[in-house]
């Protein structure tokens, strides 16, 4: 188990689950090292960051400017370092078809470059983000972690070639090693521009600007919309997993939403805020489906809640309405897990 004093490492702390990792941590009193390149994470999320958990706190955090590409980042970036929480990726299925090199690079050898170093380095527990993705074109919605099909995008192979990496390291050097299979994740500080944007702060940037988002297929593929707040939470079970073990779990809700319902549901917490009821008359575009894209997806959580314990903190509607205050600048969007504590 982790204990009080030990030290943490985020890569891709700059990115958006890497700075909510970094802010609980902190709140948490903790030592933390972060690794990024800012390839496409933010300097601007970091000092939402400082400025929320305080000076003091902020004080144990020590940001190294680097990339996983290159083996003598990495084995700086672990020196010293008791658990690591690997999120530095080049993330999007989009992305990965018009540059599939970059993608491999970043997401599969610098993986096994940040591996490698944690366990030569003698780190106790690595627990990394792997991605829905990986299930590919299996042919039911509901994802179970044994059961996967042909990837889909270089993103999904980059995913899957970790996730062995990861299980082969674990079988030559026991380092406990935790895969985490994120399903579609969103929350504050999420990016909401450029062609690479997820889909919920790409919509509610355009319902905000009263501008009309666009559906890709008829928009009845649903997906496991799940609040960064549960994805922190399972980073922090696997972390205290026993010394030596490894795995794969999904992280998710276990509930799928439609991708039109979802809208409807933006729609509606965008109307209500103040000065912005013309969102009420925004309408979606239809554009044909996206190379990549699997049809429908939904996380399975029976291994996730037996073996570690996991249960989602934050269901889709409360999360999507601190998630609209956030991006609307709200003053005082909660954070679910301190008010929880
Ligand atoms: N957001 C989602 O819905 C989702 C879903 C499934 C899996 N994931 C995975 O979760 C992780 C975090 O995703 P995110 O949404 O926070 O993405 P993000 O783009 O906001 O964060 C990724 C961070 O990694 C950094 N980075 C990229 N390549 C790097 C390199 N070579 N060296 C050092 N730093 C590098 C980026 O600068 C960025 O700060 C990724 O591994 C992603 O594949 C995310």
């Amino acid at each position: 188990m982790p204990g009080p004093s030990d030290t943490w490492l985020i890569t891709g702390v700059a990115g958006f689950i890497g700075s909510h990792l970094l802010e609980t941590l902190l709140r948490a009193g903790r030592h933390v090292v972060g690794l990024d390149n800012f390839s496409t994470g933010k300097k601007e999320n970091l000092s939402d960051v400082e400025a929320r958990v305080g000076a003091e706190r902020w004080a144990r955090f020590r940001l190294i400017e680097g990339d996983l590409r290159s083996p003598n980042a990495c084995e700086a970036a672990v020196r010293g370092v008791d658990v690591v929480l690997h999120q530095a990726a080049l993330s999007s299925v989009p992305r990965s078809l018009v540059h599939p090199v970059q993608v491999l690079e970043a997401n599969t050898i610098g993986s096994v470059n940040l591996f490698s170093s944690a366990a030569q380095a003698g780190v106790s527990r690595v627990v990394y983000a792997s991605s829905s993705s990986v299930y590919g074109d299996v042919s039911t919605a509901l994802r179970r972690e044994p059961v996967l099909g042909e990837p889909m995008s270089p993103y999904a192979v980059s995913k899957r070639a970790m996730e062995q990496l990861a299980a082969v390291t674990h079988r030559n050097t026991c380092i406990a090693l935790t895969g985490l299979r994120y399903f579609n994740v969103f929350g504050p500080r999420q990016n909401p521009d450029g062609p690479y944007a997820a889909v919920i702060p790409r919509w509610i940037r355009a319902l905000l600007d009263a501008e009309c988002p666009v559906i890709y297929g008829n928009g009845t593929q649903s997906r496991d919309f799940t609040h960064v707040d549960n994805i922190v939470r399972a980073n922090l079970l696997a972390a205290a997993r026993p010394a030596g073990s490894c795995g794969v779990f999904n992280v998710g809700t276990g509930h799928g939403t439609s991708l039109n319902a979802l809208f409807e549901t933006l729609r509606t917490h965008v109307a209500a805020l103040p000065g912005r009821a013309k969102a009420s008359e925004v309408r979606a575009l239809a554009a044909p489906p996206r190379a990549g894209d699997v049809a429908s997806a939904l996380a399975d959580l029976d291994l996730a809640r037996q073996e570690l314990g996991y249960e989602p903190v934050v269901n889709l509607d409360e999360g999507l309405r601190q998630t609209v205050s956030h991006f609307a600048g709200v003053r005082g969007t909660r954070n679910f897990l301190e008010a929880r504590r």
